[in-house]
């Protein structure tokens, strides 16, 4: 197996990194009171270590009372866990690494298992987590203009601390999604409406201010899904005219990269073609593209969590795939939560020497 696009540097902006693997953004709950601790410092330092291209983080919740549903999700305000993100960018630079934090609102949620709750109820567009499921409130006008403004100051922050990107987390049915989505989303004001680029204004605006507040030159990633944890056959937009008109406004307002997350990257994203979602993407909007799911492995995240393991897998087609031009970079998720060294051992093809994915990866914070 040819793996050599795989290894080719790529820069964007701020961005120079040395191959094209990214490490996807996975929550780990391990930052108590949402700060990171050391040991969250040492995990992604080892993947840096490990020769991952670029680390985005797990996602991190900007400045709002109940932008998180769980305690140990990492802040991504406040001295003391800005503090521990400069500790984790330091050493992801001293090994040779690049990082963006993944900026994260995550809307109306279900309650966290643990019993934790934030001191005011979530807040989403109306109110919903999934279609006939209420456990918030619906954002007022100011509510939108602070929650855009605590965007653009963790993307600024991000700058500051020294990361190398960011990444907006609009993706997998959290607060953007809910925006996006029609089954999440009723309002009737500016935010709202029948069709998907009505309902993108919010992203738009976060954009924009993301944009406004880290300069042209800084490299802005944003993620999108079009399934939900609520609906995984679900499509915002469900033809290239469609992705199109939900695209192109976010590329003008500032996007660079869009990562288009899929559970299997192989699928294709409409009928006639076997272009995935990142191919489409990238031919669409003209832009960078990261692909993401299932990379390397056998089985899919979401069975992950309810206890499959899964093996490693070639990386053929995604070769196919990457050598055509579908792409630019490649996520990946839990071959690099379980094992640091993934890229280093890709790319001196030591495959026999690769992990598979067990849900015990999950509990703790991997370092070899
Ligand atoms: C433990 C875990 C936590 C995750 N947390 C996030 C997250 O915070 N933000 C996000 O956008 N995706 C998150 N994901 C999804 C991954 O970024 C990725 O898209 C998914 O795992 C598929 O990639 P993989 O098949 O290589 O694991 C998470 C996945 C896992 C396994």
């Amino acid at each position: 197996m040819n793996t050599d696009n795989l290894f080719k540097p790529f820069s964007l902006k701020s961005l120079n990194i040395k191959n094209r693997i990214v490490m996807a953004p996975m929550t780990r709950s391990f930052s108590p009171n949402g700060v990171p601790t050391a040991d969250v410092a040492a995990y992604y330092r080892k993947r840096a270590e490990g020769e991952a291209g670029l680390i985005l983080s797990e996602g991190t919740v900007i400045n709002r009372v109940s932008s998180s549903n769980d305690g140990n999700i990492p802040h991504f305000y406040g001295d003391a866990a800005l503090a521990g993100w400069k500790n984790v960018i330091d050493g992801v630079h001293q090994a040779g690494g690049a990082m963006g934090p993944q900026i994260w609102h995550m809307g109306i949620m279900d309650n966290h298992h643990s019993g934790w709750l934030p001191a005011e109820p979530f807040e989403g567009p109306s109110g919903l987590n999934r279609p006939g499921s209420n456990n918030g409130k619906t954002m007022t006008e100011s509510d939108i203009g602070d929650t855009i403004a605590a965007f653009g100051q963790a993307a600024a922050d991000a700058k500051n601390l020294g990361f190398d990107c960011v990444e907006v987390h609009g993706a997998h049915g959290y607060l953007i999604d809910q925006f996006f989505w029609d089954g999440t989303n009723e309002r009737t004001d500016i935010y709202g409406g029948k069709t998907l680029p009505e309902r993108s204004l919010f992203a738009l605006e976060v954009i924009k201010e993301v944009r406004k507040r880290v300069g042209e030159d800084f490299a802005v990633i944003i993620r999108l899904s079009q399934w939900k944890p609520a609906d995984y056959t679900n499509q915002l937009a469900t033809n290239p005219q469609e992705l199109e008109a939900w695209l192109n406004p976010m590329a003008d307002a500032g996007v660079d990269i869009f990562h288009c997350s899929q559970r299997r990257f192989w699928e294709p994203e409409f009928e006639g073609s076997d272009l995935n979602f990142a191919g489409w993407a990238k031919k669409i909007t003209g832009k960078a593209t990261i692909t993401v799911g299932s990379v390397g492995l056998t089985g899919e995240f979401l069975a992950a969590f309810a206890g499959e393991s899964s093996q490693p897998s070639s990386l053929d087609e995604l070769m196919r795939r990457m050598d055509r031009g579908d792409f630019d970079l490649v996520g990946v998720g839990r071959p690099l939560l379980a094992d640091p060294f993934w890229p280093k051992k890709i790319r001196e093809d030591r495959t026999d020497e690769l992990k598979g994915f067990t849900k015990a990866a999950l509990g703790e914070l991997v370092l070899d």
